[in-house]
């Protein structure tokens, strides 16, 4: 049964990788706007709904991160901000949730999932590959 599962969840993992034609979307803009859009935006400029509603600082212009670092866009940089092995924000307070350790709390919970660490490294870079397509 939890063969099944996994077989499917594998295929559907690869379907959503893979298609890029009209109307199919990628697994990285899939989890983008599930879990990014309501303070980053549609457009990835920082103007989503909840972006006004931040005590802290300005939600970034996440399309501006390649040229804001000489032309190369900063891989490694992104994926521990998504992560949350790094510290964003003024005095290390970050508005961002940290996105690595729900991503595991969502794996954990189901006993039959596949290997945690691997379901966490293919949101982030999935989502890593979703906003290199986004830079201006
Ligand atoms: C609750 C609002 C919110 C959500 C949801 C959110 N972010 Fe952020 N993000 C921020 C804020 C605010 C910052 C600026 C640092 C801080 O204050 O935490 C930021 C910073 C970043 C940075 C660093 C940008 C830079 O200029 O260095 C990246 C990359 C990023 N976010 C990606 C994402 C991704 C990918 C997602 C979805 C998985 C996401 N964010 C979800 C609010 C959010």
């Amino acid at each position: 049964m939890c063969k099944i599962r996994n077989t499917t969840l594998a295929l559907l993992g690869a379907t959503l990788l893979s298609t890029t034609g009209a109307g199919a979307i990628s697994l990285g803009e899939f989890e983008y706007r599930n879990s990014c859009v309501a303070c980053h935006g549609e457009s990835g400029k920082g103007d989503g709904p909840v972006s006004d509603f931040l005590s802290g600082a300005e939600v970034p212009d996440l399309t501006a991160l390649q040229k804001n670092n000489n032309g190369v866009f900063p891989v490694s940089a992104a994926y521990e901000i998504i992560d949350g092995t790094a510290e964003v924000g003024a005095h290390g307070m970050r508005d961002m949730l940290i996105w690595g350790a729900r991503y595991r709390m969502r794996a954990e919970a189901d006993p039959d999932f596949v290997e945690p660490d691997a379901y966490v490294r293919t949101r982030i870079l999935a989502l890593i590959e979703y906003l290199v397509e986004i830079q201006e």
